[in-house]
């Protein structure tokens, strides 16, 4: 994968996050504070304006950390942010990345999320989503199955991980402060993230 691929990736999830900026909002305003949809698109839409052309894709998804950082208040833009720029420098300054290098950048996407946030699985976050969707990538590859069947399995992972926060009580972020009544609503963090797994499919059209 080039940077061409890495910026069609950005721009899918830029396109999805615009897609469900409404649900995004309403499941944030069930159990948060109503934001979450147009911080993210906000977010993204400012990253698109700062895509560098022939970056490498390092270089794009520095770019989208930069802009997340800056242009999304509360906790998504700071842990989308660190999540977009651990996997620039696991990435290095390579033209040409392996799905092998992929899986291990959003590895560490995950990582950078949960040392900034201290979220573990089952706290109600978008590390429900996250961590389930890295596992699945990682076993699909080392079974030496076919990057596009490793994408397909992390997006399936992400869907199963946001569904199953429906239930759960949140221990992290705004929606812990409603305490139990913050059973029965999916997380919204974990919606984007499942969009970012979607989007990351078209991946999978690289040679
Ligand atoms: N400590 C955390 N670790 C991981 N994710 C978190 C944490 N706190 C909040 N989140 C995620 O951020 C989402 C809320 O994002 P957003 O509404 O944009 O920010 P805010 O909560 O500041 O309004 C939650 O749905 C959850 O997935
Ligand atoms: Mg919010």
């Amino acid at each position: 994968m080039d940077g061409k691929a890495v910026e069609a990736f950005i721009r899918r999830y830029a396109e999805l996050i615009a897609a469900h900026k409404e649900e995004l909002t309403q499941l944030d305003a069930a159990i948060g504070d109503a934001d979450h949809g147009t911080n993210m698109d906000r977010g993204m839409k400012a990253a698109l304006e700062k895509l560098p052309s022939e970056g490498t894709p390092g270089d794009i998804l520095k770019a989208v950390a930069m802009a997340l950082i800056s242009h999304v208040g509360g906790a998504a833009g700071p842990l989308y942010g660190t999540a977009f720029l651990r996997a620039s420098q696991s990435l290095g300054n390579d033209r040409e990345v392996s799905p092998e290098a992929m899986a291990r950048a959003f590895a560490a996407a995950l990582k950078g999320i949960q040392d900034r946030g201290k979220a573990v699985l089952g706290d109600k976050t978008m590390v429900d989503a996250f961590q389930p969707a890295v596992e699945a990538m990682e076993k699909a590859l080392q079974e030496g199955k076919p990057w596009k069947e490793a994408l397909q399995a992390a997006y399936e992972a992400a869907k199963e991980g946001s569904d199953a926060t429906i239930p759960l009580v949140a221990r992290k972020g705004r929606a812990s402060y409603l305490g139990e009544r913050s059973a029965g609503h999916r997380d919204p963090g974990s919606l984007s993230t499942a969009l970012l797994f979607e989007a990351a499919l078209i991946l999978g059209d690289e040679p």
